[in-house]
């Protein structure tokens, strides 16, 4: 192998992201490396919504910032053995040509679990879910949650969090599909945001109002929800995936006169942050999984070729789960 291909933006994203916002480079790989290097091939990659809000991640003409699951293929590293398998933020490439191996990010101890869930529920997702829940609301037994984009790789998990923990948990996602499959994980109430309304919902299944919001879609579904905090209510912003297409201001209703009334606290969080946490996160989700308290779905997409399609899946709401191409 002497080339390699990655996905690059053309210039960047204008409001709606779409396939011609991305070309496909090739790149040659290097004929023989230096003490320390190796050469990895992807095995996995992820598509994530953030990939469409931290644009200064992605420069024109390089690698679309992101993570994946590789094999070394090549190497002059003792420590990273042809055959090893890693996981690296080197964005959407074929192969990479790691020059300073301490890029690598740990893997998890997955045992029998399948390997994609690296990207998945025992990675950025999974220890988005366990921390926000854990650290940010610091969530009590028999409190009532509500978790938009609730069928999503964060929110599936949020929410069956919110039940191993004790608390009534309350989900909103976009397809009847969806909500069923809410359902059968164990969400005490799911609603399908397109056809029912939220305020209604909310307000059949928790007429005293909620105490805490995971909130990952932000605009108009948001405002509705955070209308029903009640008195010293919890709500964190995770993501805003409803506007990251959208150019210009976005509006709603005025909300600080009852967040000042109602004492609530509201706090965005970024798992990034906390990276150097992610291994007791991972250790816990392992056993959730392995005791059959937790479940996950992937989404997955074959062929690398494929992966501008599979990203922009994620703002239509094809996937269910964790939106994943496999190389
Ligand atoms: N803060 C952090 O550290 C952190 C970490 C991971 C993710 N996030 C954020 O959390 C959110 C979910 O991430 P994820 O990885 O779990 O993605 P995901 O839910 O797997 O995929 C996106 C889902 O969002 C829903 N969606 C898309 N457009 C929407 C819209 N206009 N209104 C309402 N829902 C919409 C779709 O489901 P429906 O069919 O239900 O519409 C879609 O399937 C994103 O906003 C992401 O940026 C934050």
């Amino acid at each position: 192998m002497s080339k390699c291909k990655f996905w690059a933006l053309k210039s960047g994203f204008n409001g709606q992201a779409k396939l011609s916002d991305f070309k496909l480079v090739e790149e040659k790989l290097p004929t023989s490396l230096k003490d320390g290097e190796l050469v990895c091939q992807a095995i996995y990659l992820s598509v994530d919504p953030y990939m469409r809000l931290f644009t200064h991640l992605s420069k024109a003409g390089e690698p679309v910032a992101g993570e994946q699951i590789a094999k070394v293929i090549n190497s002059k590293n003792a420590k990273y053995p042809v055959g090893t398998i890693i996981r690296l933020s080197c964005g959407w490439r074929s192969h990479t040509h790691v020059k300073d191996a301490s890029t690598i990010d740990l893997m998890p101890e997955l045992g029998d679990l399948p390997l994609s869930l690296t990207l998945g529920i025992m990675g950025m997702p999974g220890m988005t879910a366990y921390f926000t829940l854990l650290d940010v609301l610091k969530i009590q037994k028999g409190e009532t949650l509500v978790v938009s984009g609730a069928a999503g790789a964060v929110g599936s998990l949020v929410g069956q969090i919110g039940k191993i923990l004790g608390c009534t948990v309350i989900g909103f996602a976009g397809t009847d599909a969806k909500i069923k499959w809410l359902k059968e994980l164990g969400f005490d109430h799911a609603f399908n945001y397109r056809t029912e309304d939220i305020g209604k919902s909310i307000e059949k299944v928790a007429p005293d109002g909620v105490h805490c919001y995971c909130d990952m879609v932000g605009g108009e579904i948001s405002f509705k929800v955070m209308q029903h905090l009640r008195e010293y209510g919890r709500m964190v912003v995770l993501g805003t995936i409803s506007t990251y297409n959208k150019s210009g201001d976005v509006t709603g209703p005025y909300l600080f006169e009852d967040i000042l009334k109602k004492s609530l606290t509201i706090t965005g969080f970024i798992i990034f942050n906390i990276r150097e946490k992610w291994h007791i996160g991972e250790k816990q989700m392992a056993e959730w999984i392995r005791q059959g308290k937790l479940k996950y779905k992937e989404t997955i997409t074959e062929g690398f070729e494929h992966m501008p399609e599979a990203f922009l899946g994620l703002f239509e709401g094809k996937n269910t789960g964790k939106a994943v191409v496999k190389a």
